[in-house]
């Protein structure tokens, strides 16, 4: 089973708080570059809303992952980590 980076890139109507804008699309285009870069299995996605708006940018590890709230590019290690260590739980 894939495991996936699921990552919000909503950019909503207005002032709503959406992630795109927010961060979202610079951590997805970073995170796009690092896993090709590490050769790594677990695929990326765009969505538009993880529902939880006010709370991006948020991302989450698919499936049954952790999910990251509020998330920034100075958590990409963290981010990095808590994806191969769920890549080896689902695998073993
Ligand atoms: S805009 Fe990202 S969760 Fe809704």
């Amino acid at each position: 089973m894939n495991v996936t980076l699921v990552i919000c890139v909503n950019s909503r109507v207005g002032d709503q708080p959406s992630c795109g804008p927010s961060g979202g699309e610079a951590l997805a285009d970073r995170l796009e570059i690092l896993l090709k870069e590490r050769n790594s299995p677990a695929l990326l996605e765009r969505i538009l809303c993880l529902g939880q708006c006010w709370e991006g940018p948020n991302l989450r590890i698919a499936p049954r992952g952790p999910v990251f709230h509020h998330a920034k590019l100075e958590q990409i290690p963290e981010i990095l980590q808590a994806l191969e260590e769920h890549i080896a739980k689902m695998s073993g």
